[in-house]
């Protein structure tokens, strides 16, 4: 099966994003077709400086391949490197309703109350994700719980165009794991795990040490009940023992057995450790890499140039669908 993911390049990378899409593709890799995309065109639709988003491109490609990806297994590309991504994205905003764009949460969520104020890239973004996804005719990919719906929107733009032009794009399916793919903020449990967060506190970066692991999951919040349960109900602890599961192997009843009489503090200290002794060779690794920049940009640019003829194939394909190749 060919897969396609992507992650939009930022200067924190959390362990949501470890846990719901880099680990998930490290497992992936092996018997698929992978091809993982830095998507830096997306990044700009809110604003950014110039001089750290070309840092957080090698610092997010760094994170794939220290968490286990194999650029000679999986293609690393990098999306503004291929411009067939934005030149579908503008054919396929011609197929896609307005309607359709207004009923995606996560721009209700970015833009908030100042709607008129962002960027109409923010709005169209979807087009563009549904573009990356199509142009390889991916059938399976793994994202977090928050891009589900921009996967499903993908299915009915390439259906909406197959239908229109004739059979042109697999029509793709998000891989969604069971646990991991929702991690919540350690402050705010209600919500999910951000990058975009205002306080620092309420996520654990890829790079934090651990002293600063140890004081983040010991100033997190949960609730008042004395008896430690694996219970989604009781969102902070649940997303508290969904990461010591994820970082430990054992699951998260198990370990809820294990801390059940044991307390809080207890349960808090063994999952910041565990979890500084999973990071711990992820960050090794990843200083290792960004040492030596010019070998990550040339790992980058040759995933770009095998993607791009995929990529090209495909837009050539679409442009005679609709007319444009004389
Ligand atoms: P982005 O950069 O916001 O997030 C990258 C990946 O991390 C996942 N994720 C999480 N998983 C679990 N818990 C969390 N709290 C959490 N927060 C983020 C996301 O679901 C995602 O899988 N639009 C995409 C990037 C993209 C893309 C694509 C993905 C562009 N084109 C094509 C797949 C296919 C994004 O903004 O992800």
């Amino acid at each position: 099966m060919r897969v396609l993911t992507g992650i939009q390049p930022t200067n924190v990378l959390h362990i949501g994003n470890l846990f719901g899409a880099l680990i998930p593709a490290v497992e992936l890799q092996d018997e698929h077709e992978l091809y993982i995309m830095i998507a830096d065109y997306h990044s700009i639709t809110v604003p950014q400086n110039p001089e750290t988003l070309s840092e957080s491109i090698l610092l997010n490609a760094a994170a794939y391949l220290a968490a286990g990806i194999n650029p000679t297994k999986t293609v690393l590309f990098q999306q503004s490197q291929i411009s067939a991504h934005t030149e579908l994205a503008w054919i396929m905003q011609s197929q896609t309703h307005m309607g359709e764009m207004k009923r995606m949460t996560q721009f209700k969520d970015k833009s908030g109350d100042k709607a008129d104020a962002v960027s109409v890239g923010l709005f169209t973004y979807p087009i563009l994700m549904a573009s990356d996804i199509l142009l390889y005719d991916a059938e399976g990919v793994p994202v977090g719980h928050d891009q589900k719906q921009h996967v499903e929107i993908t299915r009915d733009i390439g259906q909406r165009f197959n239908k229109t032009f004739g059979e042109t794009f697999v029509i793709p399916k998000p891989i969604i794991r069971k646990h991991g793919a929702r991690l919540k903020s350690l402050t705010e449990p209600e919500k999910k795990m951000s990058k975009s967060a205002a306080s620092a506190k309420s996520y654990i970066s890829l790079m934090d040490e651990r002293e600063i692991v140890h004081k983040k999951i010991r100033s997190a919040v949960t609730d008042s009940e004395q008896i430690i349960t694996f219970e989604e109900r009781r969102e902070g602890l649940y997303n508290l023992l969904t990461i010591f599961s994820l970082c430990t192997g054992k699951s998260g009843e198990d370990l809820a057995h294990e801390y059940a009489e044991g307390g809080m503090k207890n349960l808090k200290d063994d999952l910041a450790t565990a979890l500084s002794d999973y990071l711990d060779p992820i960050q090794a690794k990843m200083k290792e890499l960004l040492e030596n920049k010019d070998e990550l940009k040339r790992i980058i640019a040759n995933g770009s140039v095998a993607a791009e003829k995929i990529a090209t194939a495909k837009l050539v394909e679409v442009k005679k669908k609709i007319g444009v190749v004389l």
